[in-house]
Formats: structure tokens, sequence, C-alpha cells
């Protein structure tokens, strides 16, 4: 029997570990039951393949929620194409495609399973993939969870920090998704938008830190500089009002607390593209910079990706350590990505735990959209969910309706 034709996006995690399945009866409940509570784990995705690199940057490209180009549609396509054999090479270098799928299978995997555990009154829970760029793509995992008769959909956005750059688009894919349909949802939707001070986010973080740090001599190890990398963005985009800077920096400005301020550190952007000005200092910039002024012990920090990824495996690994750290002389490592720790996992359960109790479809800080936004998307995508507070409410009284309906028949 194939697993994997049978439950949708568990491809390699369950294939390879089918004996694991059959041997826990609780899972096999768990799917041969009606799900009540799904959650859509969003995130941009990534080519599993070299063939999946063409589509993947060509949504990317097309995507006017992430970037705007002058006649977008022609342009973007060739953008998209020009740039897939470069892509196509880097993903070669690291194994032939991006491990994002089966991360985010593993840690939702074990996320329900907690979440069983721990809210059995919103049991079962069965998580869905939902990626910007790569199958499976949101909208066919909304389909699913439809057809699979979900009460509660969580959309959960798997980036810490929020900017209307990544969660903002998922999140307008959703409300597109529904007003294409014309039909409105049969689920009760409801948003996590951001966790960039949850504090098992912070320690699963500082772990890694941690462990990182032990990769460097114990004669140096108090010299590390440890460089928070994330994912920069247009400076275009930061003064429009993206929060994205801000919460990066509350992440780290946690993650140091926690480590008592065992070393220094910075905040380091990477990934820029085009010839915008983006977020400074750029990740290679910097190495360069404190390598050439003494400072050769350098920690690298993902700290905006839950989830190996090409920045990791291919930027960081490849060009920054390998070929850049050889480049200049420096000392340098990276911290693991938090990909399969449990303590990350379990705060995703405890976010959801978290948020299945609370009383508003949408956090205060959603509400509010940028204060320079023209994209009218953002402020659809707000009534969408904001519209979802009734059905909340009615959805919370049903316990107490029963329970009166059982005074009633007893
Ligand atoms: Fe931020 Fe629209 S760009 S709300």
């Amino acid at each position: 029997m194939n697993l994997a034709k049978r439950i949708p996006h568990y491809g390699k995690v369950l294939t390879t570990s089918m004996s694991h399945f059959w041997q826990q009866p609780s899972q096999f409940l768990r799917y041969s039951t009606k799900p009540k509570t799904g959650i859509l784990m969003l995130n941009m995705g990534g080519p599993e393949t070299l063939d999946g690199v063409h589509d993947f940057l060509r949504r990317l490209f097309l995507d006017k929620d992430l970037m705007t180009l002058p006649v977008q549609n022609q342009l973007g396509q060739l953008i998209a194409k020009r740039r897939t054999p470069r892509i196509q090479e880097q993903y070669a270098k690291i194994g032939g495609g991006s491990p994002i799928k089966q991360w985010t299978a593993i840690q939702g995997e074990r996320m329900v399973e907690i979440l069983d555990r721990i809210s059995p009154e919103t049991a079962p829970h069965k998580y869905y993939i939902g990626f910007r760029y790569a199958p499976p793509l949101t909208e066919n995992s909304i389909e699913e969870m439809e057809n699979d008769g979900i009460e509660r959909a969580i959309a959960f956005t798997q980036y810490p920090q929020y900017t209307c750059s990544t969660t903002g688009s998922s999140l307008n894919g959703i409300y597109k998704y529904y007003s294409q349909r014309g039909a409105p949802s049969d689920m009760i939707w409801s948003v996590i938008d951001r966790w960039p001070t949850h504090p098992g986010l912070v320690n699963a973080i500082a772990d890694r830190v941690k462990e990182g740090l032990m990769k460097f001599s114990e004669d140096v190890r108090n010299d590390v500089v440890i460089l928070f990398s994330a994912h920069s963005l247009p400076l275009k985009v930061v003064e429009r009002g993206d929060t994205y800077p801000g919460e990066v920096a509350m992440t780290v400005g946690r993650v140091m607390e926690t480590l008592n301020h065992s070393n220094a550190y910075r905040i380091v952007w990477q990934s820029k593209v085009g010839p915008l000005q983006w977020l400074a200092p750029q990740t290679d910039a910097a190495i360069r910079g404190f390598v050439t002024r003494g400072k050769k012990n350098l920690l690298l920090v993902p700290v905006a990706f839950t989830s190996d990824h090409i920045e990791t495996l291919y930027e960081m690994d490849l060009e920054y350590i390998e070929e850049l750290g050889a480049e200049v002389g420096g000392n340098l490592h990276r911290a693991a990505s938090l990909n399969d720790s449990p303590i990350f996992v379990e705060a995703l359960a405890d976010i959801v735990y978290n948020h299945l109790r609370m009383d508003r479809c949408v956090s205060s800080q959603l509400t509010l959209q940028c204060p320079g936004c023209i994209n009218i998307h953002c402020q659809k995508m707000r009534e969408f969910f904001s519209n979802q507070q009734p059905l909340l409410d009615s959805f919370k009284d049903e316990p107490e309706q029963e329970q009166q309906l059982d005074q009633r028949t007893n």
C-alpha cells in the first residue's frame, strides 16, 4: 500500500517510516477519524526537484504581493526563465532539491501528536502544508481541508516574524482563493500571523546557538561573534511600514537574554537580489568586515526560517562558510536550523494550543495595515479573516449548547 498516495503531503517522510506509522495505533486512529481542527502551515516552499525550479521561480516572480515589476506577467516569466539554470545548479549542490517539505511534514506530524494529547476537545488535529510557490500549494491544501470536513481552520505562518512579503502574501492568497471561488468557506478560519518572541522559539534558537558555539575550540569560544542572519527585504518594503526588521530584532534580543549575553552579536541580512537597496549590512559584507578587523571566529545563526532550505544549505554553508570563509581566512561555523528540534516542535503545538483558546480570529497587529500600503488585497484579506469572528463566537458556544441539550434530555 502506498501511504504517500493515501495520505497527501506525507511523501518521503511517511514512506520511509511506514513501519513506525503502523506501530502507532493512535496515529492510525487519527487518520481514520474525521479531523476537526486543521492547521495550515504556511511557507513559501521550495522545489523538491531540479525540474520544479522553473515553476517555483515563475510563481515567485509573478506574485504581486511579494514584488511589483513593470509588465509583471511578461517580465516575471522572463526573469524566472533566465534565473532557472543558475538556481538549478544551486539546488543540485544541496542534494537536488529543497528539504523544506520534508521538515515541515515532520514538524506538523509531531505538532498534531502533541495537540491531540494536550487538547482533546479540539482533536483530532490534522496539519496541512500550504506553500506559496511549490507543491503542495495553499489553494490545493485548502480544498483538501474542505473535503476533509474540517471545522476550525488555522492559517499558521511558519515565519516567526511577520512581513507582508511572505506571511502577508500567503494570507492574501487564502483570501484570493475564496474570492475567486465565489462561495464562502465551510470552515471557520483564524490566523496565527507572528510569534517572534514565543519562549519555545527563543529557547530552541538559544539551544542551537549553544551547540554552535561548541564547534569552536574553548580558547576562542568567548571571542566568537554571533551573526544572526535573516532574509533581507528591499528598503521600499520597510519604508512603507513593514514590521519585519523590528520583529527579527525582538527574536534576537530574547535569544541573547536567554544566553545571558555570552557573546557579542549582530543582525545581518542575506539573499539580496536585484539593483534596489535592501536591508544592510549584508551577511557576506559583514563576514568580510569582521574578519578583516581581526574578528575571525564567527557563528552564523539562521533566525527567520525554521527549516533548512537553500539559504542555509547553499548560501550560508557553501557560499559564506566554505568559499568566503576560505577566501578571507575566517573560522566560520553555522548553528543548525531548528528542523526537528523537540523544543521547537513543542513550541509549535503550544502556539496552536493557546491560539485555539483565544477569543479572536486575528491578532491586533494583523488588523493594522502598513501605513504606506497600496495593495487592495491586504485590506480585503483582513476583512475576510475578521469576518470569521461571529462564526468563531458561535463555534465557541457549542459546548454550552451541547450542555444545555444534555440537561434537557436527562
Ligand atoms: Fe503591508 Fe499591505 S503592504 S499591509
